[in-house]
């Protein structure tokens, strides 16, 4: 049996960093941002004492309260994030800690962008396999803790949030997460997209603080090209394997990094912009929290039906990429 989606949620901090608000910290404009990126705002946990975790933990509650399930009840945790709380113990044992799930065991998926599609796998394997009944997945960047807030080409990109799921078996056949491709390549991608500091590599010193070692650094223009090509081709992929056409497919739920990345896959799709999902102009890119997000505020505009098509693609930092169908029950 595949596995369905029984519940999603979503946190966003209230706090707001709009363009406005960073053009008075670096030297750019609301129009350069709007027009390169589509982004006009981010939201950012600019509370210390809140970690990633917090974000989990805000979903997870949501999760089960919608569910209406006890935190006991969850078997497995997956969190896909690339700003854990700290090196180890994972945020999946954070999250556990903060709802109570005491059957589960936990642990992180580290893919940056593509973390969530990643996770789903995952975790959608332990419900086909027969393993497990009831999975939370969750995918949450607290992307602020890792920018230069002086580096306005990384800057402008990102923000904090978290979004997740609860995974079942489908109740029935023909339903569920029925097709998935995931991709890698470290050979080319390793470079473009890194935080150089803070693992074994280069451990924290005080000159990798000196040298902002500690933040997000990335060559836009490499990226930017990587993902327009591998998002296009991942989602021809999906759509040809599952003899979906554009019509067949009722929401695009793509990574949110850029509105130009987006329209590109779109357009490379054939689908329909009214069908494509994006809300990067109101939370930028929140890197794992990205597509549970989208799929969390598509769920709550009662938009999806018995038999929606959904197509998920994702990009980001390894490189890794990837798409996911799921039809939706
Ligand atoms: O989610 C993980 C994957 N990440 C991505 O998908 C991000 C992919 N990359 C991008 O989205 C885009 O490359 C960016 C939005 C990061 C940059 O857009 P771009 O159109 O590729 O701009 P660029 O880097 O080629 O820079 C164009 C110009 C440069 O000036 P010169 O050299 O032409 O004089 C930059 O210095 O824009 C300048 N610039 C800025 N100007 C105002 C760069 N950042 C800014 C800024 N404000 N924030």
């Amino acid at each position: 049996m595949k596995a369905a989606i029984t519940a999603t949620a979503k946190y966003l901090p209230p706090n707001i960093l709009s363009n406005h608000d960073l053009e008075l910290m670096l030297e750019t404009n609301d129009e350069w941002i709007r027009s390169r990126t589509g982004i006009s705002e981010r939201r950012i946990l600019n509370d210390l004492e809140k970690p990633t975790s917090y974000m989990c933990g805000e979903v997870a509650r949501q999760l089960l309260e919608k569910r209406q399930i006890d935190a006991t009840e969850i078997e497995l945790i997956i969190v896909a994030t690339m700003t854990p709380d700290m090196l180890f113990p994972s945020t999946a044992c954070f999250t556990q800690k903060i709802i109570g799930a005491s059957n589960a065991w936990a642990f992180d998926i580290n893919a940056a962008c593509s973390g969530f599609l990643y996770a789903l796998n995952v975790a959608s394997s332990f419900i086909e396999s027969g393993a497990h009944k009831k999975v939370m997945v969750i995918g949450a960047d607290k992307m602020s803790s890792v920018i230069d807030y002086t580096d306005r080409s990384t800057a402008i990109l990102f923000g904090d949030g978290a979004g997740g799921v609860i995974l079942e078996p489908a109740k029935e056949e023909g339903y569920g997460i029925l097709d998935t491709r995931l991709y890698a390549d470290g050979t080319n991608g390793t470079d473009h997209l890194l935080m150089l500091a803070g693992g074994s590599r280069n451990p924290a010193s005080h000159e990798t603080v000196d040298k902002k070692m500690h933040a997000i650094r990335q060559d836009g223009r490499q990226v930017f090209k990587a993902a327009v090509m591998a998002m296009a081709e991942v989602a021809g992929e999906i759509m040809s394997r599952n003899n979906l056409t554009a019509d067949d497919v009722d929401y695009l739920v793509p990574h949110q990094a850029n509105q130009r990345i987006i329209n590109a896959t779109a357009e490379r799709m054939g689908v329909d912009e009214k069908k494509v999902v994006s809300n990067v102009a109101l939370y930028g890119n929140t890197t794992a929290g990205t597509i549970p997000i989208c799929l969390a505020e598509l769920d709550e505009s009662g938009k999806l039906h018995t038999g929606s098509n959904l197509v998920l693609v994702s990009f980001g930092a390894g490189y890794t990429w990837g798409g996911i169908y799921i039809k939706w029950q």
